[in-house]
């Protein structure tokens, strides 16, 4: 019986692949002009680090990660999400010796056994920033107009970010007593999910996407109207220093997060060109949390992207990249291909994305593969080309074709090379 993958993990196919270069290419380079710096972190880790990170009232902790037993006994997980990881390896590390704020990326696989669906997928990758030892609201402004250059960058200028604020242990206690109360009242509108968060995290109930949990919503307390006299002069900081550089958002006081560890500023950034699963971005500030996890009483801010989601929005756009060759060699008769073969290996060492049919075949059925492979040009070694010693190359985009002496062909290839590279 044939095998396949299993739900909710999907292959990303190489006609697919190019866009997630050019989405890492770019999130590297954005991200390292911001003065991040990549770690590599592994994928699992004990289950304990999220639990007590995420939180144990978490839809991600309760029933989403996949935890199992090792065979020395111990639980691991495989990581629903990287800020955890990221700050087990800095405590581990002593990271903040080194410098008094650190910025770290990591791209990488995320695993939740959430219901499979368009955008929602059981193995997801993330492109996961943090800013550790900075509680200034610059640094949170500083972090969304990072996000704002990325998806310019990306051609994706029209994302919206969505801002709010979740207070701190002195002002969200308060609100949340409100809201259970808010919401005691409404128990019979609420779905049993809802019904259950009531007890155990009540906040959550401002994610539930259930139309009769939306409408319940209508008159519930606002987080913004809770906060203390320092979380609410921190989030106006946040703003200013958002207008200042130029970096669009509205507030939305629905951003309650998944996770727990959220305090004060948290976002997210949608797309309309998603279907319900339409945030491509996620994150908050964490302060608290790296003390929580035994380091040192430092705070954090961070956000990760959803990579799927935003491939799947390039995607709709023009201008994929697409897979493309620098030469194709198309030989005929079994000396012409054995030089052909050689010169094939050389054009690679010299740089140049270089492929032939191995197969043989027709030189008709040869140009056909190199015109599907969408080869620049097209060299072409016959049997009367090699006894005058020479290889016709032929310019696939303006059709023009010369002669090379095979004693000249290296360095004519490595000045394609260089043309090629000069193009970018
Ligand atoms: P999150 O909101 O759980 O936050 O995930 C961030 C992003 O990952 C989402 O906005 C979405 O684009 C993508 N994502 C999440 N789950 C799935 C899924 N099942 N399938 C496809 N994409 C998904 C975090 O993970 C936090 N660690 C972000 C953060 C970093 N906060 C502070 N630092």
């Amino acid at each position: 019986m044939q095998i396949q993958a299993v739900r909710g993990f999907r292959d990303v196919l190489p006609g697919e692949v190019a866009l997630w270069h050019k989405v890492e290419e770019i999130a590297r380079s954005v991200l390292e002009r911001y003065g991040f710096r990549e770690i590599r972190i592994p994928i699992l880790e004990k289950t304990e680090l999220f639990s007590r990170s995420i939180g144990e009232s978490t839809d991600i902790v309760e029933k989403e990660m996949y935890t199992f037993t090792d065979r020395s006994g111990i639980s691991l997980t495989m990581r629903p999400e990287a800020t955890a990881g990221i700050l087990r390896a800095y405590i581990e590390h002593s990271l903040f010796q080194l410098e008094p704020v650190s910025k770290l990326y990591c791209i990488g696989p995320m695993f939740r056994h959430e219901r499979p669906q368009k955008g929602r997928y059981r193995q997801f990758h993330q492109i996961n920033a943090e800013v550790l030892g900075s509680s200034d609201p610059r640094t949170d402004a500083e972090l969304l107009a990072l996000l704002r250059t990325l998806f310019e960058e990306l051609g994706l200028g029209e994302l919206d970010f969505q801002l709010n604020s979740l207070g701190c242990p002195r002002c969200r206690p308060g609100f949340r007593s409100k809201v259970a109360e808010y919401l005691g009242s409404k128990k019979a509108h609420l779905c049993s999910d809802c019904q259950r968060r009531l007890m155990t995290n009540p906040l959550r109930v401002y994610d539930c996407k259930v139309a009769t949990c939306k409408e319940a919503l209508a008159g519930a307390p606002v987080i913004l109207d809770e906060l203390c006299q320092e979380c609410g002069a921190h989030f106006l900081s946040v703003q200013k220093n958002l207008s200042l550089l130029g970096v669009p958002f509205s507030v939305n006081p629905f951003i309650v997060r998944g996770l727990d560890y959220y305090r004060r500023t948290t976002f997210e950034v949608v797309s309309s060109d998603l279907g319900a699963q339409n945030a491509v971005c996620g994150g908050g500030r964490y302060d608290g949390l790296i003390g929580e996890l035994g380091g040192p009483d430092l705070p954090g801010i961070g956000f990760a992207i959803g990579e799927e989601r935003l491939v799947s929005i390039l995607q709709g756009r023009a201008g994929v990249p697409s897979f493309s060759l620098d030469l194709f060699l198309a030989a005929l008769g079994e000396e012409a291909t054995e030089k052909a073969f050689l010169y094939l290996d050389k054009a690679r060492r010299l740089g140049l994305k270089a492929e032939m049919d191995l197969r043989g075949g027709s030189l008709k059925a040869q140009m056909r593969r190199a015109n599907k492979l969408g080869s620049r040009r097209l060299l072409i070694l016959g049997e009367d080309e090699l006894s005058r010693g020479v290889a016709t190359v032929k310019d696939m985009d303006g059709g023009t074709q010369v002669e090379i002496p095979l004693e000249e062909l290296e360095s004519a290839m490595a000045g394609w090379k260089e043309a090629c590279s000069q193009r970018g």
